[in-house]
């Protein structure tokens, strides 16, 4: 597949995305906290709405630097509609393949964003080329061949599921990311790599189970109609797997767990 159907696959839904909005450092990227620090400069690449990046500068405070980047003009938009009120906060519509500055920061964080890239390596190559010398390369990423559903999903959603998976695949996506990306440090010539398991589990006695499990029901939602554009799914078969998924959650549903890694390094 061309670098565009990347390309094309990879570009965000228009539509609003409640899943980016319900991400906060201390829920989704917790394997940061231990560097944030007052004073540090942080480069979030593929920053989305800014979410995760309004916790990152407040961590860092007013004497800090933070920086957003994503292509996705409709998401730079928003995340700097919500980051008045912290000056150390700015977000610029980049692109990380083109993205060039003079600036290196004390850490380079990426989260979610390399499962979107046909050219994982060249993407990482820049983002440590950003880093100051002693300073950190965080990437946290999926393996979407290791999530769990217990009890198994119904087949509509393993279908489109399944569906999700190769459309990602063929457009040169690596859905096992998380576990190659030790391998990709190495090759960049990182020694002193750390990796942290940050699973997201979601289980029905907690009060979140509804809404975090439901995330398979969103990406039909948001990300389905590319599928559906690129025939890869029917219509029907796509709101089929909404509507037996969300049956699946209120009824038999029991846990679900999206298995990402926290890979880090210092230069
Ligand atoms: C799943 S979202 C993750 C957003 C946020 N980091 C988080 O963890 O919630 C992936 C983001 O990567 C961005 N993205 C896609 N291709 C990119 C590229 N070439 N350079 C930088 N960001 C990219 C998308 O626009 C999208 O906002």
């Amino acid at each position: 597949m061309s670098d565009q159907t990347a390309t094309s696959r990879a570009e965000m839904p228009k539509a609003a995305n409640p899943i980016l909005e319900r991400r906060t450092v201390e829920n989704s990227n917790r394997n940061l906290l231990k560097h944030l620090k007052p004073g540090l400069s942080v480069l979030d690449v593929g920053c989305g709405s800014g979410a995760i990046t309004r916790g990152i500068a407040e961590r860092v405070g007013p004497q800090g630097r933070v920086l957003g980047i994503d292509p996705s003009e409709n998401l730079i938009v928003q995340a700097r509609s919500h980051s008045e009120s912290l000056p150390q906060l700015a977000f610029q519509q980049a692109d990380i393949y083109s993205y060039e500055t003079a600036e290196r920061f004390d850490i380079v964080t990426c989260a979610r964003v390399l499962q979107w890239l046909a050219k994982p390596e060249e993407a990482l190559a820049r983002m440590a080329n950003l880093v100051k010398p002693g300073g950190f390369l965080a990437v946290l990423d999926y393996n979407h061949e290791k999530v769990e559903w217990t009890p198994e999903p119904p087949e509509a959603m393993r279908k489109f599921y399944g569906a999700f998976l190769k459309w990602r695949q063929e457009a040169g996506f690596d859905n096992a990311i998380a576990d190659n990306l030790k391998a990709h440090f190495e090759q960049l010539g990182f020694t002193e790599i750390t990796i942290e398991p940050q699973f997201e589990s979601s289980v029905k006695t907690e009060p979140t189970f509804a809404v975090a499990s439901r995330i398979w029901s969103e990406v039909a939602e948001l990300r389905g109609p590319q599928l559906v554009r690129d025939g890869y799914v029917s219509e029907e078969d796509r709101l089929a797997a909404i509507e037996a998924y969300d049956q699946w959650i209120a009824t038999t549903g029991e846990s679900m767990q999206l298995y990402l890694l926290a890979v880090e390094a210092k230069k």
